[in-house]
């Protein structure tokens, strides 16, 4: 390494060999509207810190909260914040102030023209102080209610110009935060307004599931190596389980969630991602549509849950009071601003079928909830049994059938379990797992995803970003299983906080079967 490394101290490190450290962005200003939010602090800002620790935000960059309170102290708050939530510590003050330097606030209603003209003399005055270039990046970390107005803002201030034909010249580009619409119907009104004004490569929606590095991972497993791929298909697997557990609660935004729920919170959009990057065929390449494509057949391929399949295959439920860590916890129905009697899902699971060749027969099961035993992100292949037990020893997990997990968070890594001989006479056999850590081999933290997808927004490269077809049949599978909750009612079970959830979510599962307890 040599002493014009252009990576931060942090990165040289010698298990970071193979890391790219030309992926800096270009010139450009972060717009982020919704600065005076819980995303803008507690990611963000890190992100766009912790990028230039890195060394990947370019110096003629800038970035411009913009939000409808005056905020005069929002750059100390900013450093407080970045001090708290950083994932890199402590808070490496040149750095910092480099980049508070080039941060700056504009205060206005989303709805008033006058906050885009102000906006525009602040656009104006990055790119001649600090150089931007007239490159923008629009984060708009806002309700969807309020995105098709500030889009329609942006432009008629003339602060978007269609997409340049010309490689290197000034871009414009929005990115989108989730919810993206409340439903099909919204998720498409969304996407056409927004296309009015919009190019669709202009446009990038955020599921921030799609920046974390395991996730990512899943990808390179199936189709960086060839020892999994010929695995990865009905002839060997049994079943699929996703879980995306959470043993934080609603966290003071119970306004927000009683008209949303986990399966419009989560599983519409981070779960489905999460199925669709482990059910995928391979793309042709590993650019944005390549990998898109893919993505929306397997959405395609999922076969609709409506009318009375919805009490089979699914289940809701909601947390009662409980113990998580050994702490109390209140049930959902009495957190601030949830009703007495809400009917609001906290854990949903399911039991998914994929029509196309690769996963016919296969079942996809699925669970997601707040209040759960603890945080954890994962996805099992559970393979098929052995067609023969030559070691069925009394009492010993022989026959065990093997399992891959893949696991996003925490601990990112891949653990595959096996049996192996235990050391000693006869031929007793025990489930041993091989487990591989991301921190461990690569020898630092992952960086976060808001990282990630910031600097290729940036960067332009939409591969880890939804497209227009692709969020709209997340919607199409999502909607009939919320119709179906409705109408029929389907019955809300409850499950003590701290525990895994209702019992009922075991009678998804195939017989015998059992959710895997981590
Ligand atoms: C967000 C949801 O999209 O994802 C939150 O709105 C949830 O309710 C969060 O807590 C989970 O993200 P992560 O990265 O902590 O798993």
């Amino acid at each position: 390494m040599t002493t014009s490394d252009p990576r931060a101290p942090h990165d040289r490190n010698p298990l970071r060999e193979g890391m790219p450290a030309d992926r800096t962005a270009p010139p450009c200003a972060l717009v982020l509207f919704g600065a005076s939010g819980d995303l803008t602090k507690r990611k963000l800002v890190p992100a766009a810190y912790n990028l230039a620790l890195s060394r990947l935000l370019s110096q003629n960059s800038a970035v411009i909260g913009v939000a409808r309170r005056p905020l005069p102290e929002f750059v100390p708050q900013m450093k407080e914040a970045t001090a708290k939530f950083s994932r890199r510590k402590p808070l490496d003050e040149a750095v910092w102030n480099d980049l508070a330097r080039r941060t700056s606030y504009v205060q206005g209603n989303f709805d008033d023209p006058a906050t885009y003209v102000s906006l525009k003399a602040e656009l104006e005055r990055v790119d001649a102080a600090i150089g931007t270039g007239g490159s923008r990046v629009f984060y708009l970390a806002v309700g969807p209610e309020q995105m098709p107005g500030i889009v329609h803002g942006l432009c008629d201030a003339g602060l978007i110009s269609p997409p340049s034909a010309e490689r290197g010249g000034p871009f414009q580009r929005v990115v989108i935060e989730k919810p993206f619409g409340t439903d099909l119907p919204t998720a498409r009104a969304l996407n056409r307004d927004l296309l009015t004004r919009l190019h669709e490569s202009q446009i990038y929606r955020i599921d921030h599931y799609l920046g974390k590095e395991t996730v990512q991972n899943v990808m390179v497993l199936r189709f960086g190596n060839t020892i999994f791929e010929p695995l990865w298909s009905r002839q060997h697997v049994e079943r699929v389980e996703i879980t995306v557990a959470e043993d934080l609660g609603v966290e003071g935004r119970g306004k927000f969630y009683e008209g949303t729920g986990i399966t419009r919170d989560i599983v519409q959009n981070h779960a489905l991602q999460v199925l669709t990057m482990v059910a995928m065929e391979p793309p042709i390449a590993w650019d944005a549509n390549a990998v898109r494509d893919e993505k929306v057949k397997v959405l395609r391929a999922l076969r609709p849950i409506r009318g009375k399949d919805v009490l089979e295959q699914t289940v809701r439920g909601q947390y009662g009071a409980g113990s998580i860590k050994g702490d109390q916890v209140p049930a959902y129905r009495a957190e601030p601003d949830v009703a007495p009697a809400s009917d609001t899902e906290t854990f949903m699971a399911m039991r998914m079928a994929i029509d196309n060749f690769r996963w016919g027969g296969v079942p996809f099961l699925l669970r997601s909830g707040k209040r759960l035993r603890r945080r954890l992100a994962e996805v099992v292949l559970h393979f098929r049994p052995l067609p023969h037990r030559l070691f069925d020893v009394d009492g010993h997990a022989a026959g065990t059938p093997n399992q891959l997990v893949v696991r996003i968070q925490p601990d990112e890594g891949i653990s595959l379990r096996f049996g192996a001989k235990v050391p000693g006479g006869g031929v007793a056999i025990r489930d041993v797992a091989m487990d591989f850590l991301f921190g461990a081999a690569f020898g630092s933290s992952s960086p976060e995803a808001y990282e990630r997808l910031l600097l290729d927004a940036m960067r332009g490269d939409a591969t880890l970003f939804t497209r227009d077809d692709e969020v709209e049949a997340q919607w199409a599978f999502i909607d009939p299983i919320l119709e179906g909750w409705r109408s029929l009612p389907a019955p809300l079970a409850g499950y003590e906080a701290g525990s895994w959830g209702p019992k009922e979510a075991d009678a998804l599962l195939p017989e015998g079967a059992r959710w895997r307890e981590p």
